[in-house]
């Protein structure tokens, strides 16, 4: 339990700056969610159907929830679970929401076991590309590099021990140094390559059957699961609904409105996943693949195909590739950022030890991924593998969960002058739209998918 005097035993960080914090939450929204599971969730759910709904729950849901998140750490200043008990502190409110602490760091944990597998293959493909390995392939032969790699666990192991522990070393330190330098230079750098991608592909392959695929509307593909789906792909690509948000809001300073500062966020996250999708696309229909067979492969058996037969491509693929692992390292900071917070804010433990503590401990559930694409491909529970099991359940469940009760309770628990002061509407018809969404539209659109679901399948 926590005493009045407990809090001060540490003393806490701060983002440098405002801009210092929109940096490292893109940072944080922007990774592999965007780039890889975009477009393989969306083309396993029909394409533009998919998307749209994903667009929908981003304004919604997401935003509303990505708000709410920020300015309970702002206001909170403290680790996802030990906040709860300020509140409770401070305006009375019952301390079992912690629960959203717990949730969330569990989700954290979960997702990053497997996040830190995908980033081993991205991490592979740098060097891949590097070599040359695309030069003038055919699909066929992309395809059997990708078998190759998924087939061999010490490879598979080396990429995830790797990553893991850059992502140790990094959390050591602390995530509130450097990580802004790091995420001002990599991800506009990003960006351009991604755009540069897309400029290429639609001079080069079929962009038309893209923006077909994409952007017509077909209302008879929207089924229950296809709504979960982007529900789950909204959150993931925010990183909300666990407490990262609120963790890095935790390290804001000041107190300016958060509401444009969010939208910052959300506009650079779904401009890199759309883009991602222009830019893989064109190449599934350009090369005859099915687009729902890609499955999480998809963008290392498309993008080389573009790798091999651009000019330059070595170069470009391995600085795209590259330039993806980082995004997924920035990301992946603040999968484990609450539990690292946790372990020094509550257990008094040093930072270091906490990093390698909690990045150990996620390693060891990375097992269960290394492995689904191999020697356990074939034990499947629900017709899911083990890394497909960890992914629906984090992605689509407990995030919308974790969710759905940061919105009740900074709506209806918390005192709502917190709420009016912290998001920075003057206008009061604006005032009264913000309070009807969150208090009842977007918990009763998150609860209504949730429920929908568990009735029809
Ligand atoms: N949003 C990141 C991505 O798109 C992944 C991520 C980081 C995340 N932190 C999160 C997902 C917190 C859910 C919750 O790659």
């Amino acid at each position: 339990m926590l005493g009045n005097s407990q809090q001060v035993a540490y003393s806490r960080g701060q983002w440098s700056s405002r801009i210092t914090f929109i940096f490292a939450a893109t940072g944080s929204a922007v990774g592999l969610g965007n780039i890889w599971k975009f477009p393989y969730t969306a083309a396993e759910n029909g394409g533009s159907s998919f998307i749209l709904i994903y667009l929908i729950c981003i304004f919604l849901i997401g935003l509303p929830v990505l708000c709410c998140e920020i300015l309970l750490g702002r206001h909170g200043k403290r680790n996802t679970v030990n906040i709860f008990y300020r509140f409770h502190r401070d305006y009375a409110t019952p301390l079992g929401w912690r629960i959203i602490g717990w949730i969330g760091i569990a989700s954290g944990i979960m997702i990053l076991s497997f996040y830190s597998v995908i980033a081993g293959w991205v991490g592979a493909y740098i060097f891949k590309s590097a070599a040359g390995a695309f030069d003038n392939m055919t699909a066929e032969a992309v395809n059997n590099i990708w078998g190759a790699l998924l087939s061999n666990p010490e490879q598979l192991l080396i990429w995830h021990t790797a990553f893991m522990v850059l992502t140790a070393a990094t959390l050591a330190r602390g995530v509130r140094d450097g990580i802004e330098r790091v995420v001002r230079y990599f991800m506009p750098l990003l960006l351009i390559l991604l755009i540069g991608l897309v400029i290429y592909n639609a001079l080069t392959w079929d962009m038309q059957s893209t923006l077909k695929f994409m952007f017509s509307f077909e209302p008879d593909k929207i089924t229950p699961y296809v709504i979960l789906e982007a529900l789950g792909m909204a959150f993931f690509s925010l990183s909300i609904g666990m407490g990262a948000m609120m963790i890095y809001g935790s390290y804001l300073p000041g107190s300016k409105p958060i509401l444009g500062t969010t939208a910052a966020i959300v506009v650079a996250d779904i401009t890199v996943a759309l883009l991602a999708g222009l830019a893989i696309f064109p190449l599934l229909f350009s090369f005859d693949l099915n687009p729902d067979e890609g499955g999480a492969g998809l963008i290392f058996k498309t993008l080389p195909l573009a790798i091999g037969q651009m000019p330059g491509g070595h170069l470009f693929g391995s600085l795209f590739f590259f330039l993806l692992l980082v995004a997924a390292w920035t990301s992946a900071l603040s999968l484990l950022e609450p539990f690292a917070a946790w372990c020094v804010e509550h257990r008094s433990w040093n930072r270091s030890g906490a990093a390698i503590a909690t990045s150990a401990g996620v390693w060891l559930l990375g097992l269960l991924t290394v492995f689904s694409f191999n020697e356990w491909k074939d034990i499947t529970l629900f017709d899911k593998t083990a890394f497909g099991l960890l992914d629906y359940v984090s992605s689509n469940i407990m995030l919308p969960i974790g969710g759905v009760l940061i919105v009740l309770f900074a709506a209806w628990v918390l005192p709502a002058s917190i709420m009016r002061d912290e998001i920075g509407l003057r206008n009061k018809k604006w005032q009264k739209v913000w309070q009807f969404v969150i208090r009842y539209l977007c918990p009763a659109a998150i609860i209504m998918i949730l429920f929908n679901l568990l009735t029809t399948s």
